[in-house]
């Protein structure tokens, strides 16, 4: 299901992070986040694209690596998008992939996440099992993600 051949972690790559408010209602919300995370990872992989798009209540924060061309492009479409607003770009650079396992990793409360979204880690303490160990760099990058998520 994660499993993506978009690229190799490692790899120097452009990365785009944005936050944005999520605007489907709560009722409606798992299923549209269903057809999203499946739109994102039939046209990411295609694209070379790899990232994670974490969602908490109504925030969402999403990292896109690959291509320079291909990122902005999506980020243009991601952008105009009406399922939510207020997107406000956090950071663009070049720096190594690393979510080089996920055409889009889904890191939720729910919804099957392939990484829980565990906003209160304690760091120093044992991590409940996750269903796929994540990497050092991933760690970080979500942290990052984590800490961009509550603004
Ligand atoms: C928060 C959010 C994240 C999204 N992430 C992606 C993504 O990573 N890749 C993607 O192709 N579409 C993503 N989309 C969907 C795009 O905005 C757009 O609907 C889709 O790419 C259109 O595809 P289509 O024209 O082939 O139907 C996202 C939408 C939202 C609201």
């Amino acid at each position: 299901m994660a499993d993506t051949t978009a690229g190799a972690d490692g790899d120097q790559v452009f990365r785009l992070t944005y936050r944005s408010r999520l605007r489907v209602p709560p009722h409606d919300r798992k299923a549209e986040l269903g057809a999203i995370f499946s739109t994102a990872r039939s046209k990411n992989t295609k694209s070379g694209i790899t990232g994670a798009l974490l969602v908490w209540e109504d925030q969402v924060v999403q990292t896109l690596e690959g291509d320079e061309t291909a990122v902005r492009e999506l980020y243009d479409v991601i952008e105009r998008d009406p399922r939510h607003d207020r997107v406000e770009m956090l950071g663009t650079g070049t720096a190594a992939r690393v979510f080089g396992r996920w055409s889009m990793a889904r890191v939720t409360e729910d919804g099957e996440p392939d990484i829980p979204l565990l906003m209160n880690k304690d760091k120093g303490g044992i991590s409940p099992a996750a269903p796929r160990p994540t990497t050092a760099e991933q760690d970080a990058a979500l942290d990052a993600m984590r800490e961009q998520i509550r603004g």
